[in-house]
């Protein structure tokens, strides 16, 4: 199976993905975490999206090719859920060449439909592990005590500012991506509000709807 995680920053696609990449088996390929290895590993192409990430904007598509698109084609005869692309038209349109070339495996997009207020809410309140990446919310998941607090951290890009850049580059640039696969694909909505358990078997379902066993 081929799945697109889709939905707008802090939806809970990386926290969902996770577990279906274990339950599923799947390769789990994050963009973020691509370029947040990128930008830990300090080579160039990290600090130019660096820059970017900070702000809250999308990075531009040629840094998106060399990590994500090498990532999934060296994938190709695998199967894969992709978490935070695509993200630009320009994306949806290279991965849909790409399946048509490779058409082994069912393909489906799961969308994930959180209201701008959670989202504030999710991200404000997201803290990482800066050596596992594992991550964490305040309220809802709290660090575990015997985690050392220093390495607990907040991304730069969950400071206020920056939050409300992304969704205004998630409105602007990726939801003509969803309006795309409302069209052309295997599209499934799931409501990501609720627990994390809750929405997870809510996808499950969807998934097994869209791509019987
Ligand atoms: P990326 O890391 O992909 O950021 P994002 O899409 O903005 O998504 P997040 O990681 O913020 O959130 P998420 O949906 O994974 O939610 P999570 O599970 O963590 O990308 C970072 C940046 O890289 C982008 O802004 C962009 O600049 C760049 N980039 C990446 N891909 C790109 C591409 N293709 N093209 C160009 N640029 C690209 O959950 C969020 C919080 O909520 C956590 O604290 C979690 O614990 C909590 N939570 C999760 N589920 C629930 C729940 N059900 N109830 C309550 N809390 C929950």
């Amino acid at each position: 199976m081929r799945i697109v995680l889709f939905g707008p920053p802090g939806a809970g696609k990386g926290t969902q993905a996770k577990l279906l990449a274990k339950r599923l088996q799947l390769a789990h390929i994050s963009t973020g975490e691509l370029l947040r290895a990128v930008i830990k590993a300090e080579t160039e192409v990290g600090k130019v999206a660096q820059s970017y990430i900070k702000q809250g904007k999308l990075v531009p598509s040629k840094i998106v090719r060399v990590l994500a698109e090498n990532t999934i084609a060296d994938n190709q005869h695998d199967q894969f859920i992709l978490d935070g692309y695509p993200r630009t038209m320009e994306q949806a349109e290279w991965l849909t060449a790409f399946l048509n070339k490779n058409q082994a495996n069912p393909f489906v997009v799961v969308s994930l439909v959180v209201p701008d207020e959670f989202i504030v809410k999710r991200l404000s309140q997201r803290r990482i592990n800066n050596d596992t990446g594992e991550t964490y919310h305040l309220t809802f998941n709290p660090p575990p005590a015997e985690v050392d607090p220093t390495l607990i951290i907040q991304r730069e890009d969950d400071k206020p500012e920056a939050i409300l850049s992304r969704l205004r580059e998630y409105h602007g640039r990726t939801e003509p991506v969803k309006e795309y696969y409302m069209s052309h694909g295997n599209f499934r909505e799931v409501d990501g509000v609720g627990g994390v358990e809750e929405v997870y078997g809510r996808i499950l379902e969807v998934l097994h709807s869209a791509v019987p066993a």
